[in-house]
């Protein structure tokens, strides 16, 4: 199994180009289940996850082809992928290949509406708190389907179609707002989700079913109007920068010092992670084509923060924001209020040296003066490259293992921090 080795102490200097957003890509990817004409999808990242719902669409019957690279394009170059989902061969996702990647689950609401049935095994994915199904279930029933679980695997059936309606989301969840959104267009009649999630991955998934021939309004918005229609045709889209990259990355510069333009990114996806690293010393200056992120030698104070669907703090950036805390001036309050369970990498940050006290959701984390290399184990997605940013700032070697959790979201994590001069290497046994 790979690890990755990171001598810590360089300071990071140059460019990053940012990768598509993953957790855009995925929804995208599965609403070319919803045409049978082609789906060209542009700046899609190379990750484990994108592979590996390539594998669960083709199950379906979704060819797919990955454009070759063209002049000048380098690996760091988003890739093409045209889907065509001419003929939908099975309507069963089944545990094998679900089991392995939550967003698998999400194929239910395109399977359904196109074709009136969906047989889809209960996923699996991080490791990171129970995370239920039941507000999917709930929003399909609402649209008329009929839910029923055998054997492990949800079983939506709409023989007729779905019909419009009103859904009401007691919490905000993107997966289940995704997957309303990808039943409801063609439902008949009109939709509205209330409570929807306004993460940017929502409105770039409308933004495709819209050039699709959909009839969506308010993405971006708690209330989410659809217009049903009969069909949905082909389309070109290119999938937002990573927000959830733009930020590990700016969190690894506040870290070790620098001064670094992340090619792509955004500022106007992140605007919460980078108020507050504006209020803990670090400067964030919005660019033409980026953002620069540059820390100078008098390192960070603490700040306290709580997670929240967006536009609010992600949950995504907490565990790479405390191990930014973890060497801060002061005491920080990170509270996590999406999921429980999502602290796994505080047993992991305290074997570098960091001193972190958990009470319920909420993490008190006493800056130290130094963090010292450790052996360390990466325990789900965001978890894991929290060990690599403290990693980079510890004195001496840290080994993260357990890498594959890194290769599912980061994209040439190694080169990306490389070409800035970090001193971080891959090591395949
Ligand atoms: C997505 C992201 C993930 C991110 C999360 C929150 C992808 C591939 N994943 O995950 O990276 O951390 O949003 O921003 O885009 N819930 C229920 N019942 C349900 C569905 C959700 O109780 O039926 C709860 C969850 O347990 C959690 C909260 O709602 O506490 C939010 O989860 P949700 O937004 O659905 O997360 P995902 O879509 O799985």
């Amino acid at each position: 199994m790979d690890r990755i080795s990171i001598t810590g102490g360089a300071k990071l200097h140059g460019s990053i180009p940012i990768s598509g957003a993953k957790n855009a890509a995925l929804p995208l990817m599965t609403a070319a289940l919803l045409t049978d004409d082609g789906v060209t999808l542009d700046n899609v990242p190379r990750l484990s996850d994108v592979t590996q719902l390539l594998r669960i669409l083709s199950n379906h019957g979704v060819d797919h082809k990955i454009a070759g690279r063209l002049a000048g394009q380098t690996t760091e170059t988003g890739q093409t992928i045209d889907l065509s989902a001419r003929q939908i061969v099975d309507t069963t996702a089944p545990y094998e290949l679900v089991s392995r990647m939550r967003a698998s689950f999400w194929v239910i609401g395109p399977l359904l509406a196109r074709m009136g049935l969906a047989k889809v095994s209960l996923p699996g994915g991080c490791a990171i708190g129970t995370r239920p199904v039941d507000l999917y279930l709930q929003a399909l029933e609402r649209l008329g389907a009929s839910i029923e679980i055998e054997a492990g695997y949800v079983i939506a059936a709409a023989p007729k179609g779905l019909k419009g309606a009103e859904i009401f989301f007691p919490k905000v969840t993107v997966g289940a707002t995704h997957t309303a959104l990808m039943a409801a267009v063609l439902a008949d009649g009109r939709s509205v989700i209330h409570n929807a999630a306004r993460e940017p991955e929502v409105v770039d998934l409308a933004g495709l079913l819209n050039k699709m021939g959909a009839r969506i309004t308010g993405a971006g918005t708690a209330t989410i109007e659809i217009q049903g229609v009969s069909r949905l045709h082909g389309a070109r889209h290119s999938v937002l920068p990573d927000r959830i990259e733009t930020g590990t990355y700016a969190m690894a510069v506040a870290m070790t010092g620098g001064d670094v333009v992340l090619e792509n990114a955004r500022y106007d996806l992140l605007k919460s992670a980078f108020d507050v690293l504006q209020r803990i010393g670090v400067t964030v200056e919005k660019q033409e084509n980026g953002v620069r992120i540059a820390r100078n030698g008098a390192g960070v104070s603490s700040a306290d923060v709580t997670t929240q669907p967006f536009p609010g703090f992600p949950t995504d950036l907490q565990a790479q924001f405390m191990a930014l805390m973890c060497k801060a001036n002061g005491v920080s309050h990170i509270r996590e209020t999406i999921f429980e369970n999502r602290f796994m990498h505080v047993q992991e940050l305290a074997r570098l040296g960091a001193r972190i006290k958990l009470d319920g959701d909420m993490a008190v984390i006493e800056g130290v003066k130094s963090l010292t290399g450790a052996q360390v184990m990466a325990t789900d997605l965001r978890a894991s490259v929290a060990m690599v940013i403290a990693g980079l700032a510890a004195e001496g070697e840290t080994v993260v293992h357990r890498v594959y959790h890194l290769d599912r979201g980061f994209e040439a994590l190694e080169k990306k921090l490389q070409r800035c001069g970090a001193q971080v290497e891959r090591i395949s046994d």
